[in-house]
């Protein structure tokens, strides 16, 4: 008597990404895909996950104990991004589901992002074009769009992971910037040394730095580091970029802040409620606005997608996945 041939294990992919990575998840598990890229409701997206063992997602798909409890197959979810906001960690943790996420691959593309938002904010590089583009252009003046430098400014860095770390050796080493930061926790003095950055408090960071550019993850405490109080502390002449979540600034705050001359200009990459940007900001000439493409280009997505399908055909095939956000679920069950 033959036995039956084990079945592979199902997984679901909740947008559309790179047709070459799910031809590479499908020679190792079934694959369902959405490569029409529809925007499923929370209903569909549950619907779809039951019966599978491993969901790939984007970020933006929340994954809790409702979706858990609904989907007792799962064993594994992989983010395709570092940011892992929408997953509920210790719930997964508790339902015995593995979290994986995409680090290390984008560290410089999203850090080069990072400089370009802030460059393009202290030297109105979008205000400027618009401005162009609507025909006002009719002759040379001393301060057309004349903004503030870069090199040889303070740069404060809030959140120290890979991305910080990216951000500072840039803006030491390529930019002669003097650079400070704050994080949670302070690096060890010989990362600090690598990078050329001062811990100071967040005080101290809001009130000196030229440019200020926030790179931590989204948490409850992280929640509106800089609101009205903060925008107060720093200079009228300094520039603010986000390019790590949306909920991270307050938003109507900053729209206020910026229209008003508090600060003097913003980029933005992240936003409360996005898609949706809040009509205030929109309405401010001051602020560069893109759609959350700091990791964007081709290679990194591809090195992000490939990354999130390993650790999903490697833990479903082999136990072994590269870069799991929650260990001790590994080796259980
Ligand atoms: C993008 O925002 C990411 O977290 O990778």
């Amino acid at each position: 008597m033959t036995s039956a041939p084990a079945s592979r294990p199902r997984v679901l992919v909740t947008r559309a990404i790179f047709p070459e990575v799910i031809d590479q998840l499908a020679e190792h598990v079934d694959v369902e895909a959405n490569p029409d890229d529809q925007l499923w409701s929370r209903d569909e997206l549950i619907r779809r996950a039951q019966g599978k063992q491993g969901l790939l997602t984007t970020g933006g798909e929340r994954v809790d104990a409702a979706l858990l409890a609904a989907c007792p197959d799962l064993r594994i979810c992989a983010n395709m991004a570092v940011g892992y906001n929408n997953f509920d960690v210790p719930a997964m943790t508790a339902a015995g589901v593995l979290a994986t996420n995409a680090p290390g691959v984008l560290t410089d593309t999203t850090a080069d992002f990072g400089f370009a938002l802030m460059m393009a904010a202290a030297r109105r590089v979008t205000e400027s074009e618009h401005w162009l583009r609507a025909g006002q252009w009719d002759r040379w003046r001393y301060d057309l769009f004349a903004g503030s430098d870069i090199h040889g400014t303070t740069l404060g860095i809030i959140g120290m992971g890979r991305i910080g770390q990216g951000i500072a050796r840039r803006g030491t080493h390529g930019f002669g910037m003097q650079v400070i930061y704050h994080n949670r926790s302070r690096l060890p003095a010989e990362d600090e040394a690598a990078v050329g950055a001062t811990y100071v408090s967040k005080q101290a960071l809001l009130q000196s730095a030229d440019h200020v550019v926030l790179v931590v993850p989204y948490t409850p405490e992280s929640h509106h580091t800089i609101g009205a109080a903060e925008l107060a502390l720093m200079k009228p002449t300094a520039t603010l970029t986000n390019i790590a979540r949306g909920g991270i600034v307050d938003d109507v705050a900053l729209a206020r802040a910026l229209s008003e001359g508090r600060i003097a200009a913003a980029g933005l990459d992240v936003f409360e409620g996005e898609p949706k940007v809040h009509p205030d900001l929109l309405a401010c000439r001051n602020v560069v606005l893109t759609p959350h493409i700091a990791s964007a280009s081709v290679p990194t997505r591809l090195a992000m997608a490939r990354l999130a399908a390993d650790n999903l055909a490697g833990f479903l095939t082999t136990g072994q996945p590269l870069t799991p956000i929650n260990p001790e679920v590994l080796g259980k069950g």
